[in-house]
């Protein structure tokens, strides 16, 4: 087969969907792979990284995709590149499946479009969960990016000056990138408080060393939020919440709030009013920004400070700000789930496999997503992809 690699486009992207090491492993099972010039630049590879490792380039995305039966991307393609996809060609990446309007040209190109975002959490996906993979690195920037805007330091230091006193940090939301957030605060020295609706994250809080807060929750609250994902909360439970919120807010010089809802938009956890007592020099950043954002006052994109002092960074695409590390384990995704439809004795696409079931967007000229009978949630609203 010819895997191509388009360079990104959308939104300036840094991240790119293959590596030398994934393109090594490629060309080792006996497919070629083209990759086109300046794709991985912002993510520190350089084309001759690429044609070392067996790659060819070509010197534009049209070159590149009309050579591709399977293509590569991190995020979704455009209308244009649509237009330059070889019919019949297998397209993988984030897709953006719940806000993407070129599904049914894609369809009409007869294409097989997986949106990686859509894998289910299993044990046998894990090693393919492109969510997990770039909200760990989310988790961990967001942390950076707070210290930055921070204008105290992090750690408890004691100087002949004086004392300084660690930093308190509230993580809000203790999925992958909370808890990537909780050990990176953790390990520049901040005394860490967590909190979340799903009752087993308080034991993953505390092994970190972090201070679980814990919303009194019913039985029948406890039991609705065992899982994976969680479920979105009645007002009482809110209530209950944002009291609880509002007073480890106050006392908090950073907070990082992640927390989401599959297929909804995200909950609000800090009102404006909870931000307008909060301490002068205090930063949020809001992770949950693209979804709706976490905190009422968060600005999709931008860095606002506020007149009390409080500033709340709402920047999306965390991982492109790692892009080098993001790729490279994005790309390892993609090569694992890769393996379920490509080996040394050529393609297969088993659609009783339920990894490609559940992704598959598009295939057999029709739109799958969506659709009675297929997997994909009907109609459901953003949930944000890595942004
Ligand atoms: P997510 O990105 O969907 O949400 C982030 C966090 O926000 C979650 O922990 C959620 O419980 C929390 N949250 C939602 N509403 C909240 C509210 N009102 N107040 C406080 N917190 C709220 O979650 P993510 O990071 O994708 O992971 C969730 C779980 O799924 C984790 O336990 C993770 O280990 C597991 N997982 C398993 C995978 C696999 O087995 N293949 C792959 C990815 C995640």
């Amino acid at each position: 087969m010819q895997i191509a690699i388009p360079a990104e486009r959308l939104g300036g992207e840094t991240r790119v969907a293959a590596t030398p090491e994934t393109v090594k492993k490629l060309v080792a099972m006996g497919h070629a792979v083209v990759v086109e010039t300046g794709a991985g630049l912002h993510a520190a590879v350089l084309d001759a990284a690429y044609l070392e490792a067996g790659a060819t380039l070509a010197a534009s995305r049209a070159g590149a995709l009309a050579q591709g039966d399977i293509v590569l991307t991190v995020r979704p393609l455009d209308e244009a590149a649509v237009a330059e996809l070889k019919p019949g060609a297998i397209l993988i990446g984030q897709l953006a499946p719940y806000q993407n309007t070129t599904f049914p040209a894609l369809a009409a190109k007869n294409i097989s479009a997986f949106a990686m975002e859509l894998l289910p959490r299993t044990t046998r996906a894990q090693s393919m969960d492109v969510l997990s993979s770039q909200n760990n690195i989310a988790g961990y920037k967001a942390v950076l990016l707070a210290t930055h805007y921070y204008p105290r330091f992090m750690p408890m230091l004691m100087t002949a000056a004086g004392t300084v006193k660690p930093a308190r940090v509230l993580i809000m939301g203790v999925g992958v990138a909370g808890l990537q957030a909780i050990a990176t605060a953790k390990r520049l020295g901040a005394v860490v408080e967590a909190t979340d609706v799903r009752a087993s994250t308080k034991e993953q809080v505390e092994s970190l060393g972090g201070k679980f807060i814990e919303v009194p929750m019913s039985a029948e609250e406890k039991a609705a939020n065992d899982g994976v994902y969680a479920r979105e909360m009645s007002d009482d439970y809110k209530q209950r919440q944002a009291e609880l919120v509002a007073k480890h807010a106050r006392q908090a010089d950073i907070i990082i709030t992640t927390a989401l809802i599959p297929g909804k938009k995200a909950p609000i956890l800090i009102s404006a009013d909870i931000v307008q007592a909060m301490k002068p020099g205090a930063v949020i950043v809001d992770l949950a920004a693209e979804a709706g954002g976490n905190c009422a006052l968060t600005v999709p994109g931008e860095v606002v400070r506020l007149a009390n002092g409080v500033t709340i960074i709402g920047q999306s695409n965390l991982p492109g700000q790692v892009a080098a590390d993001a790729s490279s384990l994005y790309a390892k995704n993609l090569l694992t789930f890769l393996s379920l439809m490509l080996s040394k004795d050529g393609f297969k696409l088993d659609l009783a496999d339920d990894l490609l079931a559940a992704t598959l967007v598009t295939h057999a000229g029709a739109v799958r997503f969506g659709n009675a009978g297929s997997p994909a949630p009907a109609a459901a609203p953003a949930h944000a992809v890595n942004e």
